[in-house]
């Protein structure tokens, strides 16, 4: 049978933090959630957008409980703060989605300097979640889940040229950073499998999905002729509410496992299933080395040392 938002359990009392929160498939994750008892951390870059997105959820559900964390992915030095606040404000945390994402930009630089899909969709993430990871262990059924997609099969790690210094091919970078999304959580589960944490780290791939990630990339490259292709290839896109449903599994059903990975039944669409993970990511020496390059990149700007790895 077709799993869906019906099929998640009572999620009251436990606390869930979506990256993104505030658009597509982090907003209907959020929805979703809060309609199932969980205590909702909404973070986003926008604090207005932010508001905009809790009003709106407390229309919908008319329940729960919404926190703002307000912090941009694109600065390493904001998401070390934000771990902070968490952990002052917060005594726990079961779930963490890291949803956020930017799609095929002009070349753009984090705060830090760092190719900004590479720094927002891989490494603030990966600093995020090593962060959380001694609150979170905490918890029983903690769960990581990182949103990659279909663009991690065609994806390589440009290991001369990780920042598009040389070379910038803006959907060559977006393939790099949700291959690094899939690398870095297939990592992590391992890590995790030999260490003392018992928390799980799922993968998940939306397909195509109606959000503002592709008015946003037409926004920032100005090209008529992507606004006009996704307008042509618009019936084929499932609606966001749809696109979050493997997030929702790999981070509510019972059956998931950790290393697993969920994506929709037809490839791009439809409902979700365990699908296969990309090749390159299978390769341990390919993921390690990626593992010390991050943690590298990441530095002393977030202490990640909690979980020592
Ligand atoms: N939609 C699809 O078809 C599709 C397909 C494959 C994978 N995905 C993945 O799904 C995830 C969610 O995307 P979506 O489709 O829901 O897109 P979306 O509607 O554009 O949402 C992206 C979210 O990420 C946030 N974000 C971007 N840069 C950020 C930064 N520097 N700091 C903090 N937040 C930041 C955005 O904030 P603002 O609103 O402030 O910009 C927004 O809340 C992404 O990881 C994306 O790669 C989507």
């Amino acid at each position: 049978m077709d799993w869906n938002v019906d099929a998640i359990p009572d999620q009251s009392g436990r606390v869930a933090l979506v990256t993104g929160a505030n658009s597509g498939l982090g907003f209907e994750t959020a929805k979703a959630l809060l309609e199932k008892g969980a205590i909702l951390i909404l973070c986003c870059r926008s604090l207005a957008k932010a508001k905009v997105a809790r009003e709106e959820l407390y229309g919908i559900t008319n329940s729960g409980k919404i926190e703002l964390l307000i912090f941009d992915l694109g600065n390493l030095i904001e998401v070390n703060k934000a771990v902070d606040q968490l952990e002052r404000n917060f005594q726990r945390l079961d779930l963490l989605i890291n949803n956020a994402g930017v799609m095929a930009p002009p070349r753009t630089l984090s705060k830090q300097g760092l190719e900004i899909q590479f720094a927002v969709n891989h490494l603030a993430h990966m600093a995020l979640t090593l962060r959380s990871l001694p609150l979170m262990a905490q918890q029983n059924d903690a769960r990581v889940v990182t949103v990659t997609s279909g663009a991690q099969y065609m994806g390589k790690i440009i290991w001369d040229d990780l920042q598009g210094q040389n070379k910038y091919d803006r959907w060559v970078s977006y393939a790099q950073s949700k291959l690094a999304n899939v690398m870095f959580a297939l990592e992590l589960h391992n890590r995790l499998c030999k260490s003392k944490y018992k928390v799980a780290s799922l993968l998940a791939h939306p397909g195509l999905a109606q959000t503002n990630l592709q008015r946003t990339s037409v926004a920032a490259n100005g090209s008529w002729q992507e606004s006009l292709a996704y307008k042509l290839i618009g019936p084929m896109f499932q609606s966001a509410k749809m696109g979050a449903l493997p997030q929702l599994l790999a981070a509510t059903n019972p059956t998931a496992r950790s290393g697993e990975q969920y994506g929709p039944k037809f490839n791009f669409r439809g409902y979700p299933k365990l699908i296969p993970i990309a090749p390159l990511a299978l390769n341990k020496s390919y993921r390690e080395r990626l593992w010390e390059v991050s943690k590298l990149l990441i530095g002393d700007l977030v202490d990640i040392k909690g979980f020592s790895s």
